[in-house]
């Protein structure tokens, strides 16, 4: 199934839809802790205080649309109610080690650069994503004529993808070169993803 097929499917039942958003609620909450453990204690900036403080924001952001559908569902970030949970998991810290990996081998880079480069092309390939993955989420919601909203996320996602190349125009002239690359390993663990997100569902469905 097709992401904005596997959408209204999702948002239908209540079941589905608070462990999809605790799904993103996870996913946005390592993405603030990535960024936070980035952090230089000396030279951090404006940008990457603000940004953190977004993503986590995000992740409560969230966490509180599930009270809209049911008020007990979804208490942690356990197992049983999240979507694809080992895929979920799996998708961010696989990227950091992949962006990682392609960074040593290709600009050599290691230390406090590494992680400094890492958390610009990790960052940047998943505001990509976000830009993407809200609004077509917040439209299947407005279809549904569903209580929940992303509508603050998507605002603060798109300054995001703009601090983002900012950053990234003065870390490197041929900044594009690499965050293409970024992008790239990330549209296949976002479509390895879809795809375990996609044979759950249709598993529960089915039964
Ligand atoms: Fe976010
Ligand atoms: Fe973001």
């Amino acid at each position: 199934m097709k992401f904005d097929e596997l959408l209204p499917v999702i948002i239908n039942d209540n079941q589905l839809h608070t462990r999809w958003l605790n799904t993103l609620s996870l996913m946005e909450n390592t993405g603030a802790r990535k960024i936070s453990a980035c952090e230089d204690t000396e030279t951090v900036t404006y940008i990457i205080l603000k940004h953190a403080a977004e993503e986590h924001r995000h992740a409560f952001y969230l966490k509180k649309q599930i009270e809209k559908i049911d008020k007990t569902a979804c208490p942690t970030y356990s197992s049983p109610y999240l979507l694809a949970p080992a895929s979920s998991r799996h998708y961010l810290n696989q990227l950091d080690v992949d962006v990682c990996r392609y960074l040593k081998k290709e600009l050599g880079l290691k230390g406090s650069e590494l992680r400094f480069a890492a958390y610009l092309l990790v960052t940047y390939a998943i505001e990509v994503r976000a830009d993407e993955l809200y609004p077509i989420y917040q439209e299947a919601l407005d279809n549904a004529s569903s209580k929940v909203n992303v509508k603050s996320i998507i605002l603060e996602e798109e300054g995001h993808l703009e601090e983002m190349i900012k950053q990234l125009q003065s870390f490197a002239p041929d900044w594009q070169l690499h965050a293409d690359k970024a992008v790239e390993m990330e549209s296949g663990l976002f479509k390895e993803w879809l795809r375990h997100l996609s044979k759950e569902i249709t598993t529960k469905k089915a039964s």
